[in-house]
């Protein structure tokens, strides 16, 4: 059985560069999301910091694996479970220190996936390729997935004013 193969990507120059800039804003999220798991002191956001840096991992894969001019495949009907509700931690009104250490890693996460989100908005229209696109509007829809939680877990734990 022979497997169909696909043709490597010709990337414009200008594709390449956008990659580029896209896989050290995936390496900045592996790293913070790691670094952020072991600084959180609620159990909870530890998990869901490491629960998002594995996606973020995968998205770095995704990235550099266009850049070797590979045509992404998107794997169709794959539908993760995001969890929204969390079981708060925290009194909503306290203000005690750890809640506010936990405050300010959810506050910077959430800028990052913003200004992320942003970023693949912007490629997405620069691509040639239908596939690439594909997969850079599926990553683009995790990383609002990723804010959805972020704000849900700063919304339940009072943290979202
Ligand atoms: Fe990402
Ligand atoms: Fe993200």
């Amino acid at each position: 059985m022979q497997l169909a193969q696909k043709e490597k990507l010709q990337l414009t120059q200008k594709e390449t560069l956008l990659l580029k800039d896209l896989k050290e804003q995936e390496q900045i999220c592996v790293e913070k999301y790691s670094k952020y798991s072991s600084e959180a002191h609620d159990k909870q956001l530890k998990d869901l910091f490491a629960q998002i840096g594995q996606t973020e991992q995968q998205h770095l894969d995704t990235i550099n694996q266009i850049l070797n001019g590979n045509v992404p495949s998107m794997q169709s009907g794959q539908s993760k479970k995001v969890q929204l509700n969390f079981t708060p931690t925290y009194d909503t009104v306290s203000s005690d220190q750890n809640k506010q250490l936990d405050n300010y890693l959810c506050t910077d996460v959430l800028s990052t996936e913003k200004h992320v989100s942003s970023v693949y908005n912007t490629s997405v229209f620069e691509f040639k390729n239908t596939d690439v696109r594909s997969a850079l509007n599926h990553i683009q829809k995790e990383e609002q997935e990723h804010g959805e939680q972020i704000y849900n877990y700063m919304a339940q734990n009072g943290m979202y004013n």
